[in-house]
């Protein structure tokens, strides 16, 4: 069957796109015969995108912007015109127990991983509302609904998302425009990749996850081309949770006599 996702000749923003996840969904929705904007602050990032992408015989246009500057984004959002997909994928980790965690560093995540992503929206989406269709797809985790200890403000962010997302689905679907959240597990990125130099790190967390192995980007990658596409069309305010089963396994981590494996 060609072009099952019928994306060929769509647009798209995708921010956070000079690595990881952002990257990963920038090449796929690319692959998928999608225009897109690759935006980063990264501008070493974003060329690393771009060479990806030429291998590929894939051309994916860079721009440099950060998310928590409004004007940096609106500036983006004039030299891109409309677009019909939105990937919010832009974030930051930041260590630290939340008695200690600093009101900058509090304030560092969520303006990164929340505000940028409403930030982005208000650019993107109006177009979209004036054409009457459109799909934004935001980046949040399996942290936004299962605390982790020293996360500091990261899960708080990520749960805001979720619920950023459902409140865009609600106000926005009159128009057209959908909005849906992907939810990764344990994804092995640069924000991830130096847990994994620890020895043993990689190993006891493939064992974590039932289907065996921390996913890479393109996993999560794959799940946001099928909600920006149309074969997503009647999905909005939902959350796909893309994580080989490790947000199932509550149950696994508590003694159990007379039931173990
Ligand atoms: N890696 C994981 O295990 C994992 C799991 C769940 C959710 N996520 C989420 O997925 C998203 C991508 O994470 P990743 O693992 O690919 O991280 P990453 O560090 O590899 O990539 C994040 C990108 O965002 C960019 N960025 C950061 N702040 C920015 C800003 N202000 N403006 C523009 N760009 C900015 C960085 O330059 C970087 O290129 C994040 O929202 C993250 O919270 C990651």
């Amino acid at each position: 069957m060609t072009d099952w996702l019928g994306l060929s000749g769509r647009s798209a923003v995708v921010t956070g796109a000079g690595s990881g996840i952002g990257q990963g969904c920038a090449l796929a929705l690319a692959r998928a015969g999608v225009t897109v904007w690759a935006l980063d602050r990264d501008e070493t990032a974003l060329a690393a995108t771009s060479q990806e992408a030429a291998a590929g015989g894939l051309a994916i246009t860079s721009l440099a912007c950060d998310v928590t500057d409004v004007h940096s984004v609106s500036t983006a959002a004039v030299t891109t015109g409309a677009v019909d997909i939105l990937v919010n994928a832009a974030g930051i980790g930041h260590p630290g127990a939340l008695l200690d965690v600093s009101s900058d560093d509090w304030q560092r995540v969520l303006d990164i991983n929340l505000t940028g992503y409403l930030t982005t929206t208000q650019a993107f989406a109006p177009a979209m509302v004036e054409r009457g269709s459109g799909a934004l797809v935001h980046i949040a985790s399996i942290s936004s609904r299962n605390p982790q200890p020293g996360s500091g403000a990261y899960s708080a962010s990520k749960a805001g998302v979720a619920l950023l997302s459902q409140q865009l689905a609600y106000e926005l679907g009159p128009s057209g425009v959908r909005s849906n959240t992907v939810s990764p597990g344990l994804v092995r990125t640069p924000m991830t990749e130096a847990y994994y130099q620890a020895p043993g790190v990689a190993e006891r967390r493939d064992a974590a996850i039932p289907l065996r192995r921390v996913a890479h980007a393109e996993d999560i990658a794959d799940v946001v081309v099928f909600l920006a596409s149309d074969r997503a069309r009647y999905v909005t305010g939902a959350d796909i949770t893309v994580d080989g089963g490790f947000a199932t396994t509550l149950m696994g981590t508590v003694p159990r006599p007379g039931y173990d494996r």
